[in-house]
């Protein structure tokens, strides 16, 4: 109850102020990384922690297919009035059988989200509330981002090892390993291709024999798709999804096309859950309720720009092609890198480089040797040693790998 106070009386003095008790948060590496750069005073420092894709000249431009679209919109929206909760009920349809092909149907739960981490958010509320809530099985390393959205929405979650950045290589019999403590309806959170921050895939046939156990042991599988079109094609890359879908009576996928489109800022992405049929229509009230208690209704540019090139053969061309010729450089790069340590120190050690897929990478550093890159060499990286390979240029190549030479001695 709410004490009416007589007028001029001067609230009693409280012990803490309220925001004195606000505990410190702890800050996300990317940012801390980002701030260290900013206030690095050395002209030669080079930055690989951003987690955007950019081109030889260190720009992340708009797609033309995507001011295309908007140009489109601009000439034909009629209204910026709410649309549904869960948004665009066609965005979500396209976007479900650009993924999935013609099995997608309205049979889903769909719901258009402002980006991929929203997406993710929806459900890791949804699964918390569950009244037997699941174990959220997590790769490790894997996003970042993880750990603190399943906190926050007090998700229940664990580890099992994904890959060793010192050993350069996948932790397959690990995983597996430690996937024998799930329980029946725990939940497997994976990502698509371009692992996020290995840039490691697993095998074909790897990712058959997970969805074996998955299946075998009744855990749920979740899959989080933000770089379709940067590994293999649009097409091949979602294939890992398509398997999930074909096999599964129940599955969740988040999807972000911040990077696929390069509207990171303009935040389109979606939660697609296959459940049963008797399901459905409770688990689409859930997604909405939910939806409405935090991030509430989506922004639509963003999505209405990804349906707009959808539905339009012309666009999807031009966009494809863009895609394309992100994937190339990237992989370009990844050839730069190995060729270039061949040729300079001819040691080899950086050979898995070219094997991964995607913008990143983690460089096989201890915590003291990434701190040396940085500190003795102006070179920032994520905390764990991740880099974004599309930043690099030819002449940041050779910094790179000279630095890593310097550091790491001999091999
Ligand atoms: C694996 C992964 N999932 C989700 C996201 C979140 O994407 P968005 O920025 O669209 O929310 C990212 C972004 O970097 C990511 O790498």
């Amino acid at each position: 109850m709410v004490i009416p106070q007589a007028e001029g009386t001067v609230p009693p003095e409280k012990e803490l102020a309220m925001f004195e008790q606000v505990e410190d948060y702890p800050v996300d590496p990317i940012m801390i990384g980002a701030d260290y750069f900013a206030q690095d005073p050395r002209a030669d420092k080079l930055n690989l922690t951003v987690g955007i894709y950019q081109d030889a000249q260190g720009q992340t431009p708009v797609l033309q297919a995507v001011k295309l679209a908007e140009q489109r919109l601009v000439d034909t929206q009629a209204s910026k009035s709410y649309l549904a909760l869960t948004g665009d009920a066609e965005y979500c349809r396209l976007l479900g059988q650009e993924i999935f092909g013609a099995t997608y149907d309205d049979s889903w739960v769909a719901a258009q989200t402002a980006g991929g981490a929203v997406a993710l958010r929806v459900m890791a509320d949804l699964l918390a509330q569950i009244p037997k809530p699941p174990t959220v099985w997590l790769q490790t390393p894997t996003y970042g981002n993880y750990v603190p959205i399943l906190t926050a929405a007090q998700a229940r979650f664990a580890h099992v090892p994904y890959y060793d950045a010192i050993g350069r290589k996948m932790t397959f019999d690990q995983m597996m390993d430690g996937l024998k403590s799930a329980k029946s309806d725990d939940v497997f959170l994976m990502q698509g291709v371009c692992h996020n921050p290995t840039g490691a895939e697993m095998s074909a046939e790897q990712f058959d024999l997970l969805l074996d156990v998955l299946a075998a042991r009744g855990i749920i599988p979740w899959i989080d798709l933000a770089y379709l079109g940067f590994a293999q094609s649009w097409d091949d890359d979602c294939e890992m999804a398509r398997k999930i879908a074909a096999r599964f009576s129940e599955c969740i996928v988040c999807v972000t096309l911040s990077k696929s489109f390069g509207i990171y800022r303009d935040r389109a992405g979606a939660l697609l859950v296959k459940t049963r049929p008797s399901d459905r229509e409770r688990m689409q009230r859930a997604v909405s309720a939910i939806v409405r208690s935090g991030a509430s209704h989506a922004p639509d540019h963003g999505p209405s720009v990804v349906r707009t090139i959808f539905q339009n053969a012309g666009l999807k061309r031009i966009w494809l092609d863009e895609l394309g010729q992100m994937r190339r450089r990237v992989a370009e790069v990844r050839q730069q890198i190995v060729a270039t340590e061949q040729a300079m120190f001819g040691t080899n050690t950086l050979a898995y480089i070219a094997n991964q897929s995607g913008m990143f990478s983690l460089l096989p550093l201890s915590d003291a040797q990434e701190t040396e890159l940085t500190r003795d060499h102006g070179i920032h990286v994520v905390k764990g040693g991740r880099v974004n390979v599309a930043r690099l240029g030819p002449n940041d190549i050779e910094k790179l790998i000279r630095a890593m030479s310097v550091i790491t001695g001999p091999q």
